[in-house]
């Protein structure tokens, strides 16, 4: 009854309003609204709120993320509103919001309320937490690496937030395979180097993929016997290199095309059916307790080329290949795959009994298809974030016997792959250009849980 009463008073209130400003406008001076504390305030949303100003016909809501309204949240740029207050919608949790409203009448606008800060709820993690912390002993946090980014800025943040490594070019055959019977050392030797000094651990990546084979080799007239010995040869010499410091290696990457079959790479040419099974047995002669890996991307979402990867890591495994874990790259996107669709892919993975590595994740904030953004609007790093938040728990959520690593794919946006291989902008990674620690960061902790 109270409730109907007072709705009725305000009603009333608001008539009389509507009234004096359909008259004559008002000469005395509008008022500046006092902004109130928001309410409601939840994962994704909370209520704006401020005091009625006498004959304002509506008010100017502003939402941002800094304090000084450098940028405004979608749609929150000096919204209308007719109201006392204003449901501010699509935000990401566990974040700091300011708003300010201006009341209007007519052309008249009045001053800035008071600014109101918010933050909104959710799994609030401390974003300052460190991934490897945070992931300590069940699981290694790395990221992808070069030997001219080890030191400075990049330095403190590998020793800080990661626990694993991986050269993102520098250990791959166009890199260190010269000519027959020739290894340039130099870049890999770096790594390595650096993360026994620094007490980081090493995930070899790859062996053998058709994406880095190096020039002369493409066009090598020796004949097949020969290229295979080649092969041999390379495999020996760099896990051999390697032993006991590097725990694991990627061999054979990507060896399923996309929609399934078997890719037809030079080594396939050249070295037939079995190569995959050659490389694995060559890498586990060359060190026994080295993991093998293999490595592969779309799994998830592609569902033709899961089924042969999952048919050639059956085939290998029934020929009594060596074969610890598989990689999943998790070169991912915004809205895809579903958790669902992870979640079937790691399982064939767990029924196998192999380790998984979700390796070289990043996710993309801009799809192939839809509509491409030139700046990261808010809606869309939400909907990143909470992506990363649940590749991290899928991983999280698998028995402790088959956690290997979650391995990042760079560290700063603007170095990341995603950018040349798209040709366009994208935010993918954990941190930006000034290696600040990003949403994306605090969706990797929450993942953590
Ligand atoms: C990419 C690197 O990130 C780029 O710098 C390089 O130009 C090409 O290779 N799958 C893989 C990685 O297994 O080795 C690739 O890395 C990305 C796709």
């Amino acid at each position: 009854m109270k409730k109907i009463f007072v709705g009725i008073c305000t009603g009333i209130v608001f008539f009389l309003n509507a009234c004096s400003k359909d008259d004559a406008p008002s000469s005395a001076i509008l008022a500046t609204p006092v902004a109130n504390p928001a309410t409601e305030i939840n994962d994704t949303s909370f209520k704006a709120k401020w005091n009625f100003v006498s004959s304002a016909q509506n008010y100017l809501l502003d939402v941002s993320l800094s304090r000084d309204f450098t940028d405004f949240v979608t749609n929150y740029n000096a919204k209308s509103v007719n109201d006392l207050n204003d449901i501010v919608m699509n935000l990401i949790g566990g974040t700091q919001y300011y708003y300010r409203v201006r009341a209007v009448r007519g052309t008249e606008i009045s001053n800035y309320s008071n600014v109101i800060s918010v933050i909104t709820s959710g799994t609030f993690v401390n974003a300052d937490t460190l991934l490897k912390v945070k992931a300590a002993n069940n699981f290694f946090v790395g990221a992808a690496v070069s030997s001219s980014r080890l030191s400075g800025a990049y330095n403190t943040l590998i020793t800080t937030e990661f626990s694993s490594i991986t050269a993102e070019n520098e250990m791959k055959m166009e890199t260190i395979f010269t000519g027959p019977g020739t290894y340039n050392w130099t870049q890999a030797d770096a790594i390595v180097d650096y993360a026994i000094a620094n007490n980081i651990n090493v995930h070899g990546h790859a062996l053998v993929w058709h994406g880095s084979v190096p020039s002369w080799m493409n066009s090598y007239t020796g004949t097949d016997a020969e290229f295979e010995q080649l092969v041999h040869d390379y495999i020996t010499a760099v896990v051999t290199r390697y032993v006991g410091k590097v725990t694991s290696w990627d061999v054979v990457n990507e060896a399923i095309n996309d929609g399934g079959g078997t890719r037809n790479t030079i080594f396939l040419q050249k070295m037939g059916a079995n190569y995959i099974a050659k490389c694995f047995q060559w890498a586990r002669e060359a060190d026994p307790n080295v993991l093998l890996f293999y490595n592969d991307y779309n799994t998830s979402t592609d569902i033709s080329k899961q089924n042969d990867v999952y048919a050639l890591i059956d085939d290998l495994k029934t020929n009594n290949v060596p074969i610890d874990g598989v990689g999943l790259q998790m070169h991912i996107k915004y809205d895809s795959p579903t958790k669902q669709e992870l979640q079937t892919d790691v399982d064939k993975v767990l029924a196998r009994n192999l380790k998984l590595h979700f390796s070289e994740l990043d996710v993309r904030a801009n799809s192939n298809d839809s509509q491409v953004l030139n700046t990261l609007t808010p809606e869309r790093k939400l909907a990143q974030k909470m992506k990363y938040r649940e590749v991290v728990e899928v991983y999280n959520a698998i028995p402790a016997t088959y956690k290997y690593a979650i391995t990042v794919w760079g560290m700063k946006y603007n170095e990341s792959w995603i950018l040349n291989q798209f040709n366009r902008v994208d935010w993918p990674l954990l941190f930006d250009n000034s290696f600040n620690r990003k949403v994306t960061h605090t969706g990797f902790l929450e993942g953590l849980e």
